[in-house]
């Protein structure tokens, strides 16, 4: 197994379980000893693309921000999570060449279903008129055509699309197997203690 650094990109709609399936994976990817970070929009929007807001020009400077990032990531023998809409395809496509290893994932949800759920209760405004440009409802989302993996998050448990992309890269020699007593105290410890560090613990 050689360490090689990649990239998995989340897209989809807000609600859909990006972020929520790529901590799960973060936390995986972890615990078999590889180093990993996860650039989630949310979060991102309040730190390295403070400021922009959500016309296609943003949100492409958002999510080549992202990317760049990723690759800088990527190159170095890491892995990078991306979770954010990133509701463009040319731009997907971009960041996809920017990369060596990539593997797209779409959280696939209907509307209908993000609407009922509504954690964040955004759904609700944008259908009410009151968030303009919200993605889905009255802004577009260009569904991916050639992602590595389709999770149909609607269906789908969560442990059931977490195995599946933990599968996918196990198969394609991105990520080893899970890790049985082969891993040293030390290195057992320095897991325990960036898994404190992100809140898993
Ligand atoms: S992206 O389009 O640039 O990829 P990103 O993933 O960073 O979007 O941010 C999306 C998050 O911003 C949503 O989960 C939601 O919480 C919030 N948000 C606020 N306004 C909008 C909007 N108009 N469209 C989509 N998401 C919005």
């Amino acid at each position: 197994m050689t360490n090689k650094g990649f990239t998995l990109w989340f897209t989809g709609l807000s609600g859909a379980g990006k972020t929520t399936l790529a901590k799960r994976v973060e936390k995986e990817i972890l615990m078999r000893g590889m180093g990993v970070e996860l650039l989630d929009g949310d979060v991102i929007r309040t730190n390295l693309s403070k400021g922009l807001g959500f016309s296609k020009e943003d949100r492409d400077t958002n999510i080549r921000r992202i990317g760049f990032v990723c690759n800088l990531l990527e190159r170095n023998g890491a892995v990078a999570i991306a979770a954010a809409i990133s509701p463009y395809a040319d731009v997907r496509r971009e960041i996809r060449a920017l990369h060596k290893n990539f593997v797209e994932v779409f959280t696939k949800c209907s509307l209908d279903k993000l609407t009922e759920r509504d954690t964040k209760g955004l759904y609700k405004k944008a259908l009410a008129g009151e968030i303009k440009g919200f993605t889905g409802v009255n802004d577009p989302y260009e569904e991916p055509e050639n992602a590595e993996i389709v999770l149909d998050t609607e269906a789908e448990s969560i442990e059931d699309s977490t195995n599946r992309i933990l599968t996918y890269l196990e198969e394609r020699g991105l990520v080893p197997a899970p890790v049985g007593g082969d891993v040293s105290a030390e290195e057992r410890k320095a897991i325990e203690a960036k898994l404190k560090d992100l809140n898993f613990v």
